[in-house]
């Protein structure tokens, strides 16, 4: 791999021993796939913050990095906590809240930006074609099909170090070549709701491993349904980015058909609850867009959250503060509107909470593991029926 000059002075540690570990990381990594150099990005995304994925071991090199003075160089942003600390922080116990925020503290030390979301894109929106090095799979999947940005799935470690550094190895998804599609699919019938747009990123995730598919059939898809085909091709599948009616010059490149009988398999696959009541309604896997909490508070405008049943509302503080009056009038009908946290991340367990509705395929897919809950996934409408009267 050809360093520059100042690169090769930070790998030897003239420029002290944070910024020397994590040249070293991004040079190891680059050697492992073939890079010939490192690029600049513009920003980084962080995953791993909360203290349940986490654990303890990594909190004291963090520390290390924070007190040899590591500092990001780009705009670096963290992904979600594991409990939003003015509604779940005061349920939990003292040492879980004292680790995560010791976490977040060495972060801050190293100039991270507290965004704690899923979503940094909504933050600040990456130009089409910079190069990011971002660290959680439903934004990377966003970014490149999306937003038409550049980026590697990260790992935490190298998503750090390329923070520390402000540059990633040129490898992977940073290159054209790599973009192209390497498969057609067909989705024979129009998707209705952003929980079927899941279930197909869902089945494919299974059936592509990391082949880039172009996808037809996706005429008018909003951001928000495109969310959740990103967020569940990567929960099942390697492919860090899809294409939309994208023309192929391959010759003899493999199509298949997606039917309205896949979808509705997937859907019933991560649907593992016999029945139909939920002790958590969620809403915001990934984080919601601002336009998401105007559609759940249009629905739940003079209605209440039903007994026993908890609701939660995932977003950044950032959509908090702009969606301000959308978040009142839904914390008035009893549901909780909770910023910084992932619930898949989070302590539910030790809530109580046994069985998750969600509209989110990528909840559906992780909670029966991770959670140790049962999930039921249908769309927003029905989420939001089943967990409010009047
Ligand atoms: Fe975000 Fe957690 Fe879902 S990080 S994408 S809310 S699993």
């Amino acid at each position: 791999m050809h360093l520059t000059r100042e690169e090769e002075q930070t790998y030897d540690g003239e420029f002290g021993w944070a910024n020397q570990v994590c040249m070293r990381i991004l040079v190891r990594l680059g050697e492992l796939f073939n890079a010939t150099k490192l690029i600049p990005i513009s920003s980084a995304h962080v995953s791993g913050v909360s203290y349940k994925t986490l654990g303890d071991a990594p909190i004291e090199f963090l520390k290390s990095l924070a007190d040899a003075d590591g500092k990001a160089k780009v705009k670096a942003t963290l992904n979600p906590q594991s409990f939003s600390p003015e509604y779940l922080g005061k349920k939990l116990p003292k040492n879980i809240r004292e680790k995560q925020f010791t976490i977040l503290e060495q972060f801050e030390r190293m100039g991270f930006t507290r965004s704690l979301t899923c979503t940094p894109y909504y933050l600040h929106r990456p130009e089409a074609g910079s190069h990011l090095a971002w660290a959680e799979s439903s934004a990377v999947v966003y970014a490149n099909s999306v937003l038409g940005a550049r980026t590697n799935r990260e790992g935490g470690p190298s998503a750090l170090a390329a923070a520390i550094i402000g540059k990633t190895p040129d490898y992977g998804m940073h290159k054209a070549e790599n973009r192209e599609p390497t498969i057609l699919v067909n989705v024979e019938k129009p998707l209705q709701n952003e929980t079927e747009f899941g279930a197909l990123g869902i089945h494919l995730g299974e059936i592509l491993g990391d082949k880039i598919p172009s996808i037809h059939g996706l005429k008018n898809a909003s951001e928000d349904s495109l969310k959740q085909l990103s967020a569940a091709l990567a929960s099942t599948g390697m492919a860090n980015m899809f294409r939309r009616d994208a023309r192929s010059e391959k010759r003899g490149i493999e199509k298949v058909n997606v039917e309205a009988r896949d979808i509705k398999r997937a859907m019933e696959g991560l649907s593992t609850a016999t029945r139909q009541e939920a002790d958590l309604v969620f809403i915001g896997c990934p984080h919601c867009s601002l336009d998401e909490i105007k559609q759940v508070a249009s629905h739940v405008e003079g209605k209440k959250v039903k007994p026993r049943t908890e609701c939660w509302v995932c977003t950044s503080r950032h959509i908090m503060r702009n969606a301000a009056d959308y978040v009142k009038i839904i914390e008035k009908a009893g549901a909780h509107v909770l910023p910084d946290m992932c619930t898949i991340v989070s302590w539910t367990e030790m809530l109580g909470i046994s069985t998750i509705m969600t509209n989110s395929a990528k909840t559906a897919y992780y909670a029966p593991t991770l959670n140790k809950a049962k999930t039921i996934l249908v769309p927003l409408e029905e989420c939001l029926k089943t967990a409010f009267k009047g």
